[in-house]
């Protein structure tokens, strides 16, 4: 493992100019023995689903990723060891980003057994929900897509979650949820006219926005929570980054705040996919599975908490 750790870090340094569409030759120092070490090491830090499927709990966002980015991000990704992406039908990259998996597993970096994608269906298809479910899984290029949300809550959205639930009889989706519910009353609404319990639901969370009155409530029915913006999203990460407790965790675990995020987000036992279009970010963001935060930090960080949110979807 600490060969492995060590390869990631050298590709961070040396890889000064690190936008995800550069190729460089210390990438290419990741060997395919390492890539499978880390991989198989890393699929067990899953979750099982009430849905009866294991899902990663660290994967990589693409919103905000066009095309070409979300191809070389994705593709990278797998061969850092990733086996979760997150994409939606709003964010405009489900094509890039099935282009950037089937690479993967053309070069035989991880076989779409291993990998789980998860997409979206967006407001603008909640009156055709089948059909945007078969345009996934078109511009994704996939037999089946692992996990598909509500992109948020709407007009007609409980019929969009029928609509899912006759995605996952038909076969052409493993497990469903959604996403930015806020409390267990929205919870419920979907819930209770629902077939098959949300097997995941997808919200803002974050240091200073932490709802565990949801988490808490929705473990009973074997629901787990996925958090978006654990940065607090473009334009807002150094506010996060620079909080005085993180700053000091981050020197105490001789870790980045990036990484102290991330580790409390697997500690406090949500499922993370931070965004990035930066290789160095990406391979740095997986990089933390060789430390733990204690008792008392994993309290610190929880005193963080503001109830703040910074998008109000
Ligand atoms: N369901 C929803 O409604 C919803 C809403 C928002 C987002 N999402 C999903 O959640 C994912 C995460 O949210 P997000 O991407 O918007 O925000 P985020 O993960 O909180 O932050 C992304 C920002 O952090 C930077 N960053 C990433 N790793 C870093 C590192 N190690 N050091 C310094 N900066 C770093 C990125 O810049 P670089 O590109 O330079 O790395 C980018 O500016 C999205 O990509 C998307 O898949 C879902």
């Amino acid at each position: 493992m600490r060969k492995i750790f060590m390869l990631i870090i050298c590709v961070a340094f040396v890889n000064i100019f690190s936008a995800c569409g550069a190729q460089n030759s210390a990438e290419e120092k990741i060997t395919k023995e390492a890539t499978q070490e880390m991989s198989t090491s890393f699929f067990s830090e899953s979750v099982a689903l009430n849905s009866g499927f294991n899902m990663p709990r660290l994967g990589l966002g693409t919103w905000t990723l066009d095309d070409d980015t979300a191809e070389d991000c994705v593709y990278y990704a797998l061969k850092v060891g990733y086996r979760l992406i997150d994409t939606a039908r709003y964010y405009g990259n489900e094509v890039g980003v099935g282009r950037g998996i089937r690479r993967a597993i053309d070069d035989g970096i991880a076989s779409r057994e291993e990998i789980f994608i998860t997409s979206k269906i967006m407001p603008g298809d909640y009156n055709s929900p089948d059909t945007a479910i078969d345009n996934s899984l078109k511009s994704l290029n996939l037999d089946y897509i692992d996990l598909m949300l509500i992109h948020q809550p709407g007009y007609n959205d409980e019929e969009v979650y029928r609509a899912l639930e006759r995605g996952v009889k038909a076969g052409k989706i493993r497990s469903i949820g959604i996403s930015n519910y806020y409390t267990p009353r929205d919870f419920d609404r979907i819930k209770n006219i629902a077939t098959i319990v949300p097997a995941v639901i997808q919200n803002e969370n974050h240091p200073y926005y932490q709802n565990e009155e949801l988490q808490t409530y929705v473990k009973k029915f074997g629901t787990v929570i996925e958090s978006w913006y654990p940065f607090g999203g473009r334009g807002n990460t150094q506010k996060i980054f620079n909080d005085a407790t993180i700053q000091s965790l981050a020197k105490k675990y001789s870790k980045t705040p990036a990484q102290i995020i991330l580790r409390w987000q697997f500690q406090a036992g949500y499922v993370v996919i931070p965004g990035s279009s930066n290789k160095n970010h990406i391979a740095e963001n997986f990089n933390i599975f060789d430390f733990r935060l204690t008792p008392e930090d994993m309290e610190l960080m929880r005193g963080l908490n503001k109830n703040r949110r910074f998008e109000n979807w």
